[in-house]
């Protein structure tokens, strides 16, 4: 009798702490719903991890980026500056706010928004009037960048601060792969003017769905807050003066999130693991490129990802994905660039053949932190024929 052999999944939940424990204080107290101490606590552990004074709780990445938006003053008719190598949620949250997106390229070493096209479509691409920074094009405003750091790799955020300090631009990181990651030893995240965490089931942890924003300044936490709660001026008799969102976490969400914060540590250890073992093994296979860690940083390596050379390798990225997938392992490629996305046609779209490379080329293995040495060499094993 032949037995299949186990499926290894790309990312996974891996709950092996307190998450049985937390919710089931919920269940037991009542507190279920979206007030509770498990709320407050979860908000302290993310503006801890990410070094800012404050967290907002929201009930996924897509709505924290929303209200981001919002809160840095981004108006309808603006153009905001975003990552088109990355999973589309950013772009969409763009639009959310009636925005314009300006579609980044990725530079090749790191795979992260090219910083060096970022301050040419400023320096040349836009005027700079005393009410803001134009494009020269379209000749609307230009009034934030979303860097995207994805894979768990950071951005150069050096380089982008100091350009959207020269230019006035609010600066929403997408940190949501990247929680546990560090920018010169800084927490990725709490670098910009504002940041968005995911706890979505495939990120390093989850509660399930969630999100976080946070950020050192407290009217941008007190506007987020605001928002996420239906915009209250006044809880008792019900008034709005703005239209607000039901984007609250619940406390149950929270308390799971609570546990895998105690965790996030060791998931980054292990995940980090992970990908040494990947590279090792995999260093005498031809045609195989992996994502460089720059120096100073240190990436929480979400999902290892590998760029396949078909001439070198013998196969494409997604010829290895359909032998990977045969023997009940997990690869994907990387996500369709937003310039490519027949969605975002409209969008301003800098040149961008690197995105294109990536999407082309790139595959993403499997990175659960609860995977064995022995489902890694099993992968390793598929790859190296
Ligand atoms: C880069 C990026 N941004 C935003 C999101 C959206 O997060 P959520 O699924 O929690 O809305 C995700 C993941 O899902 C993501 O990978």
């Amino acid at each position: 009798m032949s037995s299949e052999p186990a499926f290894i999944p790309l990312s996974v939940p891996h709950l092996a702490g307190n998450e049985w424990t937390y919710i089931k204080d919920c269940l037991d107290t009542g507190w279920v719903s979206s007030v509770g101490s498990y709320v407050t606590r979860f908000e302290n552990d993310l503006a801890g991890a990410a070094g800012t004074r404050h967290a907002v709780a929201t009930n996924c990445g897509t709505a924290a980026l929303h209200v981001s938006m919002l809160v840095a003053g981004v108006r309808p008719g603006d153009e905001v500056l975003v990552s088109s190598m990355t999973f589309i949620a950013p772009v969409n949250a763009i639009r959310y706010a009636n925005a314009v997106p300006v579609l980044v390229d990725a530079e090749p070493v790191h795979w992260q928004m090219d910083v060096s096209q970022v301050k040419s479509f400023l320096t040349t691409g836009c005027e700079c009037r005393a009410d803001g920074v134009f494009n020269r094009t379209t000749g609307r405003r230009v009034s934030a960048i979303i860097p995207v750091h994805i894979l768990g790799h950071p951005v150069d955020m050096d380089s982008l601060m100091a350009l959207a300090a020269e230019f006035n631009l609010t600066v929403i990181e997408d940190a949501t792969e990247s929680l546990g990651s560090l920018h010169r030893g800084r927490p990725v995240g709490g670098i910009g003017h504002l940041g968005c965490y995911s706890f979505n089931g495939n990120k390093i942890i989850t509660t399930g769905g969630g999100g976080m924003i946070v950020t050192n300044d407290e009217t941008h936490a007190k506007k987020a807050r605001y928002l996420t709660t239906q915009a209250k001026d006044d809880p008792q008799e019900y008034i709005h003066h703005e239209v607000g969102y039901n984007y609250r976490l619940t406390n149950i969400q929270a308390a799971f999130g609570c546990a895998q914060m105690e965790a996030l540590a060791g998931h980054v250890r292990r995940r980090r693991e992970i990908h040494a073992i990947y590279r090792k093994r995999l260093a005498g296979t031809p045609g195989l490129q992996f994502q460089a860690e720059a120096e100073g940083v240190v990436s929480n390596c979400w999902l290892t990802t590998v760029r396949v050379d078909p001439a070198a390798f013998g196969s494409t990225a997604r010829e290895l994905r359909d032998r990977l997938k045969a023997a009940r392992i997990e690869a994907r490629p990387l996500w369709q660039p937003g310039h490519l996305s027949p969605a975002h046609q409209d969008a301003v779209k800098l040149p961008c053949p690197v995105a294109e490379d990536l999407f082309e080329n790139c595959l993403s293995l499997p990175s659960c932190s609860s995977s064995s040495d022995e489902d890694i060499e099993r992968v390793c094993a598929v790859i190296a024929g």
